[in-house]
């Protein structure tokens, strides 16, 4: 299959409306989309990116009023976080309305729902007939795509086109909140730092770390996630021991260690997310053996930040 890149958002909503899949630029990550309603279009998210059936999508939007089309009912909390955080990097998790393909949801009875703001995204989004299901436009296991080059390096010859925008801007995916319990529970950390979801809903539970191991709601939380082929190799800052023989690289917000090859130092940890997964990709372009990641400080965005790289050393 031929694989077009645009910069059109009318194009690229054709192939959508015609049942075909697009990978589209977000401010957190790219997304790989299909219409809900088409179940064919949904078979062929699984089939380019090898991602296992029973991991839902999440399907994004580019109003509220599409709200009603995917879930049947909204919690004070949801209403509360939809209100200050949509549109923006936050899926909140809704019992789903009954008419949704159970390949959206992988057979449960929740969706996860995002409303982008990436202004190339709501263009596009307000284009397609329907809302769009779309998980991160990347081969499952690699790390997320957050430009359009990684989209093309992943999935050129599985998918007919990627809408061509920017570098996504967060750099790390949305931030999941279940609202269909009580208390509504973080599900996975993202720019929306758990401090600001307390500070509009006091009560939202983080997942512990024994719900860690054995996975709640989220399925997708228990597969392998956002590895490059290098080895990851985490530290505490000031912590590392560094093997000289092998092509090794740097990121963090220090400076490297003596006898790194290549080294992204990060001036705060916004740009330590912008960069983390380009930077992977980089590295295993470059035939790079070990990343040692240092590990930001646990607040705000540097949350998730250390979710991802526990996630991908867990992988490498
Ligand atoms: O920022 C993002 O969220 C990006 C962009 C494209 O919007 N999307 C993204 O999708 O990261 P994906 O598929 O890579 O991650 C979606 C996660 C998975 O862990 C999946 O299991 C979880 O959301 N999820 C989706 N629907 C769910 C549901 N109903 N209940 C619990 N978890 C759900
Ligand atoms: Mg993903």
């Amino acid at each position: 299959m031929q694989t077009i890149v645009t910069e059109s958002v009318d194009v690229a909503a054709t192939w959508i409306n015609k049942g075909e899949i697009v990978a589209f630029p977000t401010e957190t990550v790219y997304g790989l989309g299909a219409d809900i309603t088409s179940d064919a279009a949904l078979e062929k998210i699984y089939t380019a990116k090898g991602r296992p059936p029973d991991n839902p999508l999440i399907v994004h939007i580019h109003s509220l009023l599409q709200i009603q089309e995917v879930a049947s009912d909204m919690p004070e909390s949801a209403k509360s976080l939809i209100h200050h955080f949509f549109p923006g990097p936050l899926t909140v998790i809704l019992n789903k309305n009954p008419d949704i393909s159970p390949l959206v949801t992988a057979g449960l009875l929740t969706v996860g729902i995002r409303f982008p703001a990436h202004p190339v995204a709501q263009e596009f989004l307000r284009r397609c007939n329907h809302p769009v299901a779309a998980p991160s436009a990347n081969i499952s296991g690699r790390p997320s795509s957050t430009d359009w080059k990684a989209v093309f390096d992943d999935l050129k010859g599985k998918i007919p086109c990627v809408l061509k925008g920017p570098q996504s801007t967060i750099g790390l995916e949305s931030t999941i909140v279940d609202c269909s319990v009580h208390p509504p529970r973080l599900l996975r950390s993202g720019a929306i730092s758990l401090e600001s979801l307390r500070n509009v809903v006091p009560q939202i539970r983080a997942v512990s770390s024994s719900e860690k191991k054995h996975p709640p709601k989220s399925p997708g939380l228990k597969y392998l996630h956002y590895a490059p082929s290098a080895q990851i190799i985490l530290c505490e800052e000031g912590n590392s021991s560094i093997d000289r023989d092998t092509k090794n690289a740097w990121i963090g917000l220090s400076q490297p260690p003596e006898g790194i090859a290549k080294a992204a130092i990060c001036k705060n940890p916004e740009e330590y997310a912008f960069r983390l997964f380009s930077f992977f990709r980089e590295c295993d372009r470059e035939g790079i053996g070990v990343i040692f990641c240092e590990m930001p400080p646990a607040d705000g965005i540097g949350l998730a930040i250390r979710d991802r790289l526990q996630r991908a050393a867990m992988s490498s």
